[in-house]
């Protein structure tokens, strides 16, 4: 019987895997944050690793970005977006982590005026080099919700240029009185210029339901960013389910912004076949990445190890790739199942 009977943690650390939920500037580890401030002459509050640490007091969405924005002002060089980047496969790889499609906020860092290309070619240069590693890698340019419409809108036109170097159109940051549909023009221009949609819907916002609603049937988005809130509606697990939409669920990122990890919701929705993954978020913030998010909730829910190969099925299943690729990786988590030995 090659599945282990509990799902230990070197079998979960291993299993094959997707990340599809991943901000790059989450992954910002105090040391890099310390030696990028010391290369670009940024004076920081903080001098120590501890003091980095101390410096994340956080307990909802807006209190954790209100420490998240601030810290990327270290990013300033084409070669800090790459070494950035490369920090996070090398942990991804370790991580059983084979594929990523993962997000970075460009006006976090056009606000501040770094130039557009510098950001997109360091992540893209590093994209490339994530194959030496074994990690195929593509990018999700995200909007931040809380910035205008008309900022998007420059920012997807200057995307154009770049259109081969990202894959798809996220939406992040402070969803309080930024719904869906203040998006939904540049949404669908995205659309008709080829990008692959996702939005995030986080964990208990007021009005939770309704912008959930809106990402499916206005925006019509190709993949949901968190959305574990649909199990307070049968009508959207119904219609989630039915469209086939991928949730990339974080628990260890809800038990930071939410009192819980949401196991419980994340178990109901696996169990009635919604493709539910998991996913690390900001692990660099919050303190893990994707390994300890399965072992975490293996742990919290209690679920079979056939329903943590389940998640990581479903994390392919859910990529934007070939119905070819998918098979393959799928045929790699078989490979690995056969072959585990406790
Ligand atoms: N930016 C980085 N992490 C985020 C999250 N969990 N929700 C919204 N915006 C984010
Ligand atoms: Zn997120």
């Amino acid at each position: 019987m090659p599945l282990p009977t509990v799902p230990t943690d070197a079998f979960l650390l291993n299993l094959p895997k997707a990340e599809l939920h991943l901000h790059v500037e989450g992954t910002l580890e105090p040391d890099l944050k310390l030696t990028l401030a010391a290369r670009n002459n940024i004076e920081l509050d903080q001098k120590t690793i501890e003091e980095v640490e101390a410096s994340y007091q956080f307990n909802d969405l807006a209190s954790f970005l209100a420490v998240y924005y601030p810290a990327m002002n270290v990013l300033q060089t084409e070669e800090d977006f790459y070494e950035l980047a490369m920090a996070y496969f090398k942990r991804a790889a370790a991580n059983g982590v084979k594929r990523t499609e993962m997000f970075f906020d460009p006006q976090a860092h056009t606000s501040r005026g770094v130039p557009f290309a510098d950001v997109v070619n360091g992540y893209y240069r590093a994209t490339q080099d994530a194959a030496q590693l074994g990690v195929s890698a593509e990018l999700i340019m995200c909007f931040l919700r809380d910035f205008t419409a008309e900022s998007a809108a420059e920012h997807l036109e200057l995307s154009i240029p770049f259109k081969d170097k990202i894959l798809g159109l996220g939406l992040d940051s402070d969803e309080r009185n930024n719904p869906p549909a203040k998006f939904a023009d540049v949404f669908a221009k995205g659309r008709e210029l080829g990008y692959k949609l996702t939005m995030h819907c986080d964990i208990d916002q007021i009005g939770s339901i309704e912008n959930i609603r809106q990402v499916i049937e206005d925006i019509q988005v190709d993949r949901i960013d968190h959305g574990t809130n649909i199990v307070e509606n049968p009508d959207l697990i119904t219609v989630v389910k039915e469209k086939g939409l991928g949730l990339t669920c974080c628990p260890v990122s809800n038990s930071f912004v939410t009192a819980d990890m949401k196991a419980a919701e994340i178990t109901q929705l696996l169990r009635d076949g919604v493709k539910v993954t998991l996913n690390s978020d900001d692990p660099a913030y919050f303190g893990g990445y994707i390994g300890k998010n399965y072992i975490d909730y293996a742990a919290k829910s209690g679920v079979s190890s056939a329903e943590m190969v389940q998640i990581a099925k479903n994390s392919f299943d859910v990529c934007w790739i070939s119905d070819e690729q998918k098979a393959q990786y799928a045929a790699e988590i078989d490979a690995y199942v056969a072959n585990f030995h406790e």
